[in-house]
């Protein structure tokens, strides 16, 4: 048995450890990403693929990613290494960290970029300047925002800023603070944002758009690339999957906390705020004429809309995005921890230094994203959709759509594959059970086929699948 500790400290309870993955994966990805991919890429149908992308692929690499994090007790590159070198097998695993910190800083910087937008709706929603504002007003407010690159930028910088200061003090101090209180405050301000979006004239059809699969809709669409590929990103985008945020994070992680358990409250804490994201803002969608898929602006147009709306419209519009600004945060020091990490143990750098310059990296390259919205906008067309947003999705789809699920199955293979079985069944904690035996099974089964089917189809090898030839 494994008795290592990790230099860069421990959870001092098994709750922090469940706040700060919670605080990781509930970010923009549930509140920005969630909706606007929901209506990008055919409501119902995506949903539905997403689920069952979380059930059965997100979950099961989730353990299989805190296992190793636990089992190693360094960052992902050194983890990745000593447990390879510990099983007999070839160091050159440590590439699959080095995978993800590169996508981690892809990541990072365009959610900083994103965490800017939500910065700035705190002050227009706090100085009121959505009262009463119809689609059209939203629209231009945001068009406003993101055609000024200085103003990007700026609110860029600051978040990064802040960024870098919780991580070069180490994760666990004011993490706790920031996800034991500010979490549940969003959840019921989300509830809140439910509660208007019963009262406007299109719940109902809200409703049915995300929860029943219109497959006449998909008619246009290939099914793989429009529909299951982004599914699957999203999951392991919104579970903070496939690069090693979750490895490190179970890094610090006691040894006599149950893994499996831990995974159900996250994925379901995740899945339960995307969800309620969708519920809040797909009626308000509808009922104000907008188009589900306006894209990355898609929340910033229409929960405006409401708060301009409802009683106390301006204090619970700034609350709401001050709220997200904090879930964006609690994300995206887990964007930046591995890097770190590996700095200070590979490097030998302090933690301080090592953040400034994880931080500044990753900040240099989200100047590409504040400017894929203005000065270099550019349109491609990626397995067949549009994309307007230059390098911004490229950075976004490389990332989720490509690297993380390549991280996860390849995370997956390493621990059901070629670790032995007795490490796992040792760090799992659960015995020859039947829930080891299903867990083991989908991860060596279903996640590597699934992303493997999911990819080759993209990529157009079987084009016998796809709806629309
Ligand atoms: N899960 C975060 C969100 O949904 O906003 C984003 C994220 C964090 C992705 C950490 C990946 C990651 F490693």
């Amino acid at each position: 048995m494994s008795m290592r500790t990790s230099i860069h400290g421990q959870w001092s309870s098994r709750w922090i450890f469940i706040l700060a993955a919670t605080g990781s994966a509930v970010g923009l990805g549930n509140i920005w990403r969630f909706p606007y991919l929901t209506g990008e890429n055919g409501g119902g149908a995506f949903v539905l693929v997403y689920l069952l992308c979380v059930i059965m692929m997100g979950i099961p690499i989730m353990m299989a990613e805190i296992l190793l994090g636990r089992r190693g007790r360094k960052s992902p590159i050194n983890t990745m290494e000593t447990l390879a070198a510990e099983e007999g097998l070839n160091p050159n695993w440590r590439f699959l960290g080095w995978l993800g910190v590169l996508a981690g800083f892809i990541i990072l910087s365009y959610y900083s970029v994103i965490a800017g937008w939500t910065i700035a709706f705190i002050f227009k929603t706090g100085m009121g300047d959505f009262v009463g504002a119809n689609a059209e007003q939203t629209t231009t407010i945001f068009s406003e925002l993101i055609s000024s690159p200085g103003i990007l930028l700026f609110w860029h910088s600051i978040f990064m800023f802040i960024t870098i200061r919780v991580v070069s003090r180490g994760v666990s101090g004011g993490l706790e603070r920031a996800v034991k209180f500010l979490m549940p405050a969003l959840f019921v301000l989300l509830l809140v944002m439910v509660g208007y979006a019963m009262s406007t004239e299109k719940f109902l059809d809200g409703l049915k758009y995300l929860f029943i699969p219109d497959f006449n809709s998909l008619a246009e669409k290939n099914l793989f690339s429009d529909v299951f590929l982004p599914a699957l990103g999203q999951a392991f985008f919104s579970l903070s999957i496939g690069m090693g945020a979750i490895m490190i994070y179970g890094s610090y992680l006691s040894k006599d906390s149950s893994i499996t358990s831990n995974c159900f409250v996250i994925a379901i804490a995740d899945t339960s705020v995307a969800i309620l994201a969708g519920i809040a803002i797909f009626p308000i969608v509808f009922t104000y004429g907008l188009d589900p898929s306006d894209g990355p602006g898609l929340i910033f147009i229409s929960l405006p809309i409401a708060f301009g709306q409802m009683p106390f419209g301006t204090f619970f519009g700034c609350l709401f995005f001050i709220l997200l600004m904090f879930a964006a945060w609690t994300s995206s020091i887990s964007l930046l921890e591995p890097a770190v990490t590996w700095l200070v143990e590979s490097k030998k750098m302090s933690r301080i230094k090592a953040s400034y310059i994880a931080g500044f990296i990753a900040w240099l390259l989200g100047v590409l994203t504040a400017l894929s919205f203005n000065y270099w906008a550019f349109e491609f067309s990626f397995a067949g959709a549009i994309k307007q947003n230059g390098l911004f999705d490229i950075f976004d789809i490389l990332t989720s759509n490509i690297m993380l699920p390549l991280g996860g199955v390849l995370v997956a293979i390493f621990t059901s594959w070629l670790m032995s079985r007795k490490s796992t069944v040792d760090e799992l904690g659960l015995g020859d059970s039947i829930a080891y035996k299903i867990w083991r099974f989908t991860i060596r089964y279903i996640a590597p086929i699934g992303v493997l089917i999911i990819f080759l189809n993209t990529m157009g090898f079987f084009n016998i699948f796809s709806i629309n030839n």
